[in-house]
């Protein structure tokens, strides 16, 4: 018997979001680790494994044999949620692709407009570009939560379809339902400081307006704290 493998803490912190004993598909699953471990957790009824590439998807089914899963999970070749029938997934994962990608995959899936749905959104960069997504269309995000990979820190985001359109500001789409009392989101937001003072920084060389990015620098340092004596 296979010994199970340990998630790392960015698909750790996506699998503290999914629901008990929900139909799970993993987007861009690669090698499936995420709902082999849910599965062998008996936290998922059932999984599908998609990946658009067949490469990975064949690495994910071989771990899939590996761990004795396939009762529990299949693998399916698509690109998003496109071959994803709405009845076979309740808590939707899409994980370590980029926001833009995450915010296309969701803008053209009209299904998962359904408030008993769950989206689970780790991306790996442009987090501000799929949270605006998900605001503008009708998704709220019911939490987020900040992750460590490779020395970097990212966000899971967990969001569902309410319908409503709510005014935000623009630097909700920087900080999101982030926590300023837990220190990994702290981290977070120092990163996204620093890429703002960049844009900022660049703005003022070309002689362009940076007011909007300046305001909400001053917005992030009120409520996180001042980064400049951090390097993380
Ligand atoms: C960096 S891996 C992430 C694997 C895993 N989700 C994780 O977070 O560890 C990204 C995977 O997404 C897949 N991918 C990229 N664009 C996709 C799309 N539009 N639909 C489905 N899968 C996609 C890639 O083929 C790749 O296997």
């Amino acid at each position: 018997m296979e010994k199970l493998f340990s998630l790392d803490n960015r698909l750790m912190t996506c699998a503290g979001f999914v629901r008990k004993g929900t139909k799970l598909a993993d987007i861009g699953t690669d090698h499936a680790y995420l709902p082999i471990w849910l599965a062998k957790k008996k936290l998922i009824v059932s999984g599908i494994a998609a990946d658009i590439r067949p490469l990975p998807l064949k690495s994910g089914k071989e771990n899939i044999e590996k761990y004795n899963c396939s009762d529990i999970i299949t693998t399916r070749l698509s690109d998003g949620l496109d071959e994803i029938g709405e009845w076979e997934a309740d808590d939707i994962v899409i994980a370590g692709m980029g926001g833009e990608v995450i915010a296309e995959i969701l803008g053209r899936t009209p299904w998962i407009r359904n408030p008993g749905k769950r989206l689970i959104l780790q991306p790996m960069t442009k987090e501000f570009v799929l949270r605006e997504f998900l605001c503008s269309s009708g998704f709220e995000i019911l939490k987020e939560k900040a992750c460590t990979h490779g020395g970097k820190n990212y966000t899971v985001i967990h969001a569902a379809y309410s319908a409503a359109i709510k005014e935000y500001p623009p630097s909700f789409h920087y900080i999101g339902m982030l926590d300023e009392k837990d220190e990994l989101s702290k981290k977070y937001m120092f990163q996204i400081l620093k890429k703002l003072r960049f844009k900022s920084d660049g703005a003022k060389h070309d002689g362009k307006d940076s007011t909007q990015i300046d305001g909400i620098i001053e917005e992030i340092t009120a409520r996180f704290g001042d980064d400049s004596n951090d390097n993380g």
